[in-house]
């Protein structure tokens, strides 16, 4: 019975449990793989720009084969900044405006903008397509540096 539903879910819904998305679901997720370290050199590289190459992001350092969502973060896309790097502050800040809130960088951060980083984080992880590759080495953030001025024209999100 179990099998008959996977089969009519896939057919009907491409999913295989009825369009519920989760890592679980995911069978990308049950390929055994090291989890690879990554430079931030590196993840740039996979920022769409060679279509060969596998399309990443990361976010609180940790690094997502985002492929499945070319139309999203692929050249010319509208989240194409989030390609090849870890942007966490703009996904807490919701500024997609400003190339300061492309960062790691979560300093001054309210609690509600770290929440949203998290949310975004696990929006990730649970994700059906994207696949958790390893982490990125982020270079240390210096104290000294200014902490990016709040962004003006930052973009609710949708409900
Ligand atoms: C005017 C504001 C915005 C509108 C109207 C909007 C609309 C949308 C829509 C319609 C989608 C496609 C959803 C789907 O097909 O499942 C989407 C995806 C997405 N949005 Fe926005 N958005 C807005 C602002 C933002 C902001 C501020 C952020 C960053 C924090 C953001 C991050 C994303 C991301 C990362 C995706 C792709 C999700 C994925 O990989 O599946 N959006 N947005």
């Amino acid at each position: 019975m179990l099998g008959l539903s996977v089969c009519m879910s896939y057919l009907i819904t491409e999913t295989a449990f009825w369009g519920h998305s989760s890592k679980w679901t995911n069978w990308r997720n049950y390929i055994p793989r090291q989890k690879r370290v990554f430079t931030q050199h590196e993840l740039a590289m996979h920022d769409g720009s060679s279509p060969d190459m596998p399309l990443l992001l990361a976010i609180e350092g940790d690094v997502y084969d985002v492929s499945s969502g070319w139309g999203f973060y692929g050249p010319g896309s509208s989240y194409h900044l989030f390609a090849g790097r870890d942007a966490s502050r703009a996904f807490g800040t919701n500024c997609l405006s400003r190339s300061d809130h492309l960062t790691h960088d979560t300093r001054g951060l309210s609690e509600k903008e770290l929440a949203g980083i998290k949310g975004w984080h696990r929006y990730f992880d649970n994700h059906q397509q994207y696949v958790k590759l390893g982490i990125v080495q982020l270079s240390p953030i210096d104290p000294a540096a200014p902490i990016p001025p709040p962004c003006e024209d930052a973009k609710p999100r949708p409900k």
